[in-house]
This record gives structure tokens, sequence and C-alpha cells, in this order.
């Protein structure tokens, strides 16, 4: 089955607006005409101004977070509510700094994603496992468990609306990217597990990112895999004369 690929950026926690905005407008530019889907995700405080830009393009607009409640007493946290008014169509969830960092669980992450979900957003959830788990022999039991935890209570229909961000946390920010061997056998693996709670025509349809250190000198070879469908890029999303080539490849 042929998919769609998937290209994404998540400029994390950089760029002023007027930053964001000089990209988003390269962007939409320059991937016009480009035959794959497209995503970037700004820090909140630019989402405004890259929706504006973005809007009615083949560019979508993503969040990088939402909170696991609809509204309320939650200082500091933005709702699905507030991520709606703004035209975001796309929320990334379950990233490894959230996970790690911020210590969110695979409990949260759920709520989160179904909350998502519910509201109409499409969800990129990131499974991932460290160097550590990676050593032990672990990669494939801690991304079966965060897949299936962060997909808990998500119906088949609902699936449609998910992208899988395989993410090894070794390889995000760090320069060293894994094998395209070493990364298909964990997207492939995903897909089974897919398969086997969905039904193998879900686990066609879904799309499997990687991200960690994608570049333009190595995107092709990623993509070249069976079941790698996309990339889910950091660093080299923060600029266009890296993410255009990355978007762009053939
Ligand atoms: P890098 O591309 O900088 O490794 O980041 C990957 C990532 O975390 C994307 O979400």
């Amino acid at each position: 089955m042929s998919r769609q690929y998937f290209i994404a950026g998540n400029w994390k926690m950089h760029k002023t607006r007027a930053e964001a905005a000089d990209l988003a407008k390269t962007l939409v530019l320059q991937l016009k005409d480009g035959k794959h889907k497209y995503l970037v995700a700004p820090s909140f405080t630019s989402l405004e101004t890259v929706g504006a830009i973005v809007k009615d393009t083949n560019v979508l607009l993503g969040a990088q977070d939402v909170a696991a409640e609809e509204q309320g007493a939650h200082t500091g946290e933005v709702s699905v509510l507030q991520l709606k008014d703004l035209g975001v169509q796309v929320v990334i969830l379950g990233h490894s700094e959230r996970r790690h960092t911020y210590k969110e669980d695979d409990a949260l992450i759920n709520k989160k994603v179904k909350l998502a979900l519910k509201h109409g957003f499409e969800v990129i959830l990131c499974v991932g496992e460290t160097l550590e788990e990676r050593e032990a022999g672990q990669a494939e039991v801690v991304c079966e468990s965060q897949t299936l935890w962060g997909l808990s209570g998500v119906s088949a229909i609902d699936l449609a609306k998910v992208t899988i961000a395989y993410e090894p946390v070794w390889a995000i920010g760090t320069g060293k990217t894994a094998s395209p061997e070493d990364a298909e056998a964990i997207h492939a693996y995903i897909r089974k597990v897919i398969a086997r709670v969905y039904g193998e025509e879900s686990a066609q349809k879904l799309i499997i990112q990687y991200g960690g250190s994608v570049k333009p000198d190595n995107v092709a070879q990623l993509m070249a895999k069976e079941n790698i469908d996309g990339a889910l890029v950091g660093g080299a999303a923060l600029k266009s004369d890296t993410f255009v080539p990355i978007a762009q490849f053939s």
C-alpha cells in the first residue's frame, strides 16, 4: 500500500513571532508545489502569527502539546479549545522532551490523545526508547508499550487521525541518526502491534514518521524504507535551507 509521506517541523522553544513568520512565509512559497503532506509546529506564542500565514496552504498548523483538561484552573497550560480557536489542526503529544524532562507518563499522554481526538485534531503520538533501554534490548518493548498506552481507548475510526512518530531519544538533537535498518525494524514492529489491535488494514494505512537528527543528506535513505512514512524534524526544521530539501526529498 502506498502511504503519503508526512514531513513535519517541530520548532520546539525557538523563534520570536517575527522569526517564525519569516520562516513560515518562505516555507509556504517553497513548498507550494510539494507532493508530500507538511506541518509546522511553532511555539504557542507564534501559533496565531504562523497560522495566518499557512492558512489555506498545503502546510498544516501544529501545536507541540496540549493540556489534558478542557479548561479550568491549570496555570501555565493551554487547552484544546484555545488551540482550536487559533486554527491548529494537529497536536504533537508524548514528545520525548515532555516524557523525560517534564515527566509526562503514558496515562497523561493517553488522556491528551483522547481529548485532542475528541475535539477533531489530528495527533502525532511520539514514542521511542532511551539509549539504556536500547542497549538492554528493550527498544521494541518500550515502543510497543508507549504505543498501546498512548492509544488506549482510541477507536479504529479515530486511529485514522493518528500518526505515530518513532523518535529514539538517543538520536534527538545529538546528530546520531538511527540507521535506516534499525529505524525500519522498529517501524515494522510498531505496525505489527497496530495490526494486532486494529487489524491489518488500519495498520497499513497508519503513517509512521521517523524523528531524530533527520537532515537533507539522510532523509532519502530513511524514507526509502517500506515502513518509514515521513519525518518529524527538529533542528533542521529551523531553517528553510535545511527543511525545504528534507520536505522535497524524492
Ligand atoms: P532533531 O531533528 O533536532 O534531532 O529533533 C528531533 C525531534 O525531537 C523532533 O520532534
